[in-house]
């Protein structure tokens, strides 16, 4: 059971003020009854709970996908930019969400979006290994070298040791598929900086098995199915 105003809060997208004022105002109605009543427990599952006579649909936990557009932060707010938060669709909105990770203002792709914490710390685990794809444009020729080199785990500027990554050059020799299992700042643009390329794009194609869906284009999110869902819960563990 789980307190009226908390329902009414994360369900109904408004602050925990704002929905104490909406029932008590007599706005809020559990199973065709008003209630005033705060305080008041219901069954999410169970009641049928209104909020100015519309529906309030609550699930405890929310997973969202997005396809990140660049100039976007990866954050839960900020005063003066754009959040990929600012981004979701109201009905999809909730108080409590937050991106799993980070990609830079300038990078686009695969976001997961959620405000199950256990999840989130789960996939951003640096132990768990979960990998995470790249599509990247590089301002140079990339040479076969460096797979050898990416494979064995790089050291980049700053002393910091890295785990073995996946380098996959595409026919043109400007572009390349790059595999990480963590997550440090400006990952994979400092690891190409090592040999003098600069990164000119930026895409994560692919999360913890998932693929970023072809249908989902730039700035749209959309809820997980059930099935991407399963997928990224059961994420393989790269061992290498
Ligand atoms: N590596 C980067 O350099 N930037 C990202 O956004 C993600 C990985």
């Amino acid at each position: 059971m789980e307190r009226l105003d908390k329902i009414i809060s994360t369900g109904g997208g408004v602050s925990r003020s704002d929905a104490r004022k909406l029932i008590l105002k007599g706005r809020v109605t559990v199973n065709e009854k008003t209630v005033r009543d705060i305080a008041f427990k219901v069954d999410p599952d169970a009641d049928k709970i209104t909020l100015n006579g519309e529906d309030i649909s609550y699930k405890k936990y929310i997973y969202l996908i997005m396809n990140k557009p660049k100039g976007v932060l990866t954050a839960t707010e900020d005063k003066n930019k754009q959040t990929v938060i600012d981004l979701i669709p109201g009905e999809l909105r909730r108080r409590d969400l937050f991106p799993v990770g980070r990609l830079d203002k300038d990078t686009t792709g695969l976001l997961i979006i959620t405000n199950d914490g256990d999840f989130a710390h789960q996939l951003l685990s640096p132990n768990k290994k979960i990998p995470k794809k790249y599509f990247v444009t590089l301002d140079g020729v990339v040479g076969e070298d460096l797979i050898p080199k990416f494979a064995a785990g790089l050291t980049l500027a700053d002393g910091t040791k890295l785990s073995s990554a996946g380098l996959e050059i595409g026919e043109d020799s400007h572009t390349a598929l790059v595999t990480i299992t963590e997550g440090k700042y400006h990952q994979i643009k400092r690891m190409f900086g090592l040999f003098s390329l600069g990164v000119n794009e930026l895409k994560r194609v692919s999360f913890a098995g998932l693929d970023l869906p072809e249908t989902l284009l730039e700035s749209e999110v959309r809820e997980l199915t059930v099935n991407e869902l399963r997928c990224i819960k059961n994420a393989k563990i790269v061992t290498k």
